[in-house]
């Protein structure tokens, strides 16, 4: 074995972990929203190479309370996918609605070079891509956005908006008081101004943006076109799931709707009310300038979000990129390093405590095979 196969080897013996604690522990050194930034910041690239991955729309399963899905995506030198979940009841086992983790491999051998925790990673990479689309779509001077939905992610969709776009104040609804109180606690913390409403209604009454991210298995009608005002941007990012929506219909005909990756979209985001001939723009064409986002001051402008494969492989990379640079990285060992890798039998062998393998009789390991 010559030194560069050696080096190569000795690379890939072991995997980068990023736990959820070592995460939060990343996200308080670097700034929550320098990281939101930084993720805005790597998505923004990542979309502007667009046609160097390869892109699928995710695979999910679906049940009565909930989905889970598992969104993979490559270009030539990285393989990512991310494991992810969505039930909106599961505030009923005091667990979140959205839990996720995800890996970053390397192509060229298939080795898995990072696993992390995604769930607070996912808060940070939704926001930031709000934040992208929102730049690229919304009118230059918004100041006001309304908030429906206090849940999981909407400290960090605030955070973003306020960094990024320079919202000053935001209008809270949620139909839980409860997830308001913490939301409100949470933004007098950060300094953040708010204004509570008793209704949607009142809430997205003269706002800039409208951020929809509720939780609800159902064809919701949150926003509906009696709440639209000109020049208006809605970022939509729950309603993310066949039969689960949060626009009513007729509020995607009052504007240009912009979208991740369109054949997911279609089947995930609120256009899946839609017929299959109504346009829909991708928003990388807008970042791209190949096409243009807002044409006038009184146009409205929806990002139907749902979530995209890239996002989370950019979300991977700045993770991995910071974890490298504070030296905050771990190492885990989940492939066998073997010295002879067609010796693999020999791995069990060299991690037994005993001196010898000692097989114990078939009878005992598996009764049914004999008998
Ligand atoms: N587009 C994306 O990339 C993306 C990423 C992450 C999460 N999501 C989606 O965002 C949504 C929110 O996620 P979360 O982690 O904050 O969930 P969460 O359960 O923590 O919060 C959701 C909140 O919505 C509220 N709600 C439900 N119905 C409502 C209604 N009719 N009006 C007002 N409020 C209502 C709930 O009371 C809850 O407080 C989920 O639907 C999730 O699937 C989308």
């Amino acid at each position: 074995m010559n030194n560069t196969e050696q080096s190569i080897t000795k690379k890939h013996v072991n995997t980068q972990y990023l736990s959820a604690e070592r995460v939060a522990e990343i996200v308080n050194k670097r700034g929550l929203s320098a990281c939101i930034a930084g993720v805005a910041s790597y998505i923004n690239q990542d979309f502007l190479r667009w046609n160097s991955f390869d892109k699928c729309a995710r695979v999910a399963s679906h049940s009565d309370v909930g989905v889970i899905e598992l969104m993979p995506i490559a270009d030539d030198k990285s393989y990512a996918f991310k494991y992810v979940n969505g039930h909106p009841t599961n505030y009923r086992f005091n667990l979140p609605t959205v839990m996720a983790f995800g890996v970053l491999a390397d192509v060229e051998t298939g080795v898995p070079e990072l696993i992390s925790e995604l769930t607070l990673t996912t808060a940070i990479r939704t926001a930031a891509m709000s934040a992208v689309a929102a730049r690229a779509l919304a009118r230059q001077e918004c100041k006001k956005m309304a908030l429906i939905g206090n849940g999981a992610q909407s400290e960090f969709q605030a955070l973003a908006f306020h960094h990024l776009l320079g919202i000053e104040i935001f209008h809270l609804y949620d139909v839980d008081p409860a997830a308001t109180d913490k939301l409100q606690a949470n933004l007098t913390q950060m300094g953040l101004k708010f204004q509570r409403f008793a209704s949607i209604k009142e809430a997205v009454k003269g706002v800039d943006i409208i951020t929809t991210v509720t939780a609800d298995k159902t064809n919701a009608t949150i926003i509906t076109p009696d709440m639209i005002e000109p020049g208006m941007h809605i970022n939509g990012v729950g309603g993310d799931c066949p039969g689960k929506t949060e626009l009513h219909a007729d509020v995607l005909r009052m504007g240009s709707v912009f979208c991740e990756f369109e054949p997911q979209s279609r089947i995930e985001g609120d256009m899946q009310q839609m017929p299959a001939d109504f346009p829909v723009t991708e928003l990388w064409t807008v970042l791209s300038g190949k096409q243009v986002g807002r044409s006038d001051e009184a146009q409205v402008t929806i990002f139907d979000s749902v979530g995209f494969a890239l996002e989370d492989y950019s979300a991977l990379r700045f993770m991995r990129d910071v974890a490298l640079e504070l030296g905050m990285s771990e190492k885990i060992s989940l492939i066998p390093s073997l010295p002879n890798p067609k010796n693999l039998f020999g791995f069990i062998a060299d991690n037994s405590h005993s001196t010898a393998m000692v097989l114990p009789p078939l009878s005992r390991i598996a009764p049914a095979f004999v008998s």
